[in-house]
């Protein structure tokens, strides 16, 4: 199967376990935030990481891959809320407290967070305690990477201080996440998930620098979603920082080093050529805006 029916599927099933016999306009709003889906891009790489060690347990796999989805959709939804960035459309459709409301859309993202590591939990089989103990590994790696105070809850978080480091706010806000899909890929086929911390946080601060730049200088239709966010709600951005021409440099330094930190695994070569498309899809190639 390939890995965009494999995220997919993964899902699904555990959208339709959150949903059940639950309040309808609840269960909608769930389904309606997370699909239709924008890149994947976190659960792809999770996968990936995952086939490159060996892939010896699909489901564990699947189900990270299926978690790490649903709290990144779970994050937009609460980011997109007046209190945040007061956005109207995400993905090319109204933001969910505009389709839903303000009430269903704070539960909506709750009750993602919590789907996600239902997710993970219920991976662990009852009959195999290798299983339950990389589920517990995966539970945890997800909590770090989400939470206070290094996952996405500490990055909302510093836009509430007065003086950033860019940096920190940079790496907690988008990277944490790319950390935990390459740990916890590594993980589910019960490999150490510290040594791929690094090639995470590298494609992850990339990343952002990329949405950066994106925000700076694509249109709305193009992307999906509001533009020129960072300047009209004042956030730090690395255009903001180092100009477009310095983001751009900083994005090819951090990539470079990127294909140099995979570690040692039987899928390397796949990998690498799997970051370098990445890689290549992230640098802007013509500002739409300028
Ligand atoms: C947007 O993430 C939020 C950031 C962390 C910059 P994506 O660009 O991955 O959003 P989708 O999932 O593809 O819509
Ligand atoms: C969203 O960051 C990141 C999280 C939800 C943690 P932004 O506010 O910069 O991203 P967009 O532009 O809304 O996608
Ligand atoms: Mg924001
Ligand atoms: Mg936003």
């Amino acid at each position: 199967m390939d890995l965009s029916r494999r995220i997919e599927a993964a899902m699904v099933s555990a959208i339709e376990r959150a949903q059940a016999a639950g309040p309808a306009r609840l269960a909608h709003a769930l389904n309606y935030a997370v699909v239709p889906g924008g890149a994947r891009i976190r659960p792809t790489i999770c996968l990936s990481v995952a086939i490159a060690c060996g892939d010896d347990r699909p489901a564990l796999a699947d189900a990270a891959a299926a978690a790490l989805e649903i709290i990144h959709c779970a994050s937009l939804v609460h980011d997109d809320l007046p209190a945040f960035d007061n956005a109207d459309f995400r993905r090319g459709k109204p933001t969910v407290h505009l389709a839903y409301s303000e009430p269903l859309a704070v539960l909506t993202g709750d009750a993602l967070i919590i789907a996600a590591f239902e997710t993970v939990a219920r991976a662990a089989s009852d009959e195999s305690p290798a299983d339950a103990l990389r589920a517990l590994s995966l539970t945890r790696l997800l909590a770090h990477h989400a939470g206070m105070p290094h996952g996405i809850c500490a990055g909302q978080g510093w836009e509430s201080e007065k003086t950033v480091d860019l940096r920190a706010y940079h790496r907690s806000k988008t990277a944490a996440l790319f950390m935990a899909a390459t740990k916890m890929g590594a993980a589910a086929s019960g490999q150490d998930p510290e040594p791929w911390e690094e090639l995470g946080a590298r494609i992850g601060e990339a990343f952002q620098v990329a949405d950066d730049l994106r925000d700076a200088l694509y249109d709305a239709d193009t992307l999906g979603k509001p533009v020129g966010q960072d300047v009209a709600l004042a956030r730090p951005s690395a255009v903001q920082e180092l100009g477009v021409q310095g983001a751009i440099r900083r994005l090819r330094d951090i990539l470079s080093g990127a294909i140099a930190s995979i570690p040692s695994c039987p899928g390397e070569a796949q990998l690498a050529a799997m970051v370098r498309l990445h890689a290549e899809r992230m640098t802007p190639v013509a500002p739409v805006r300028t």
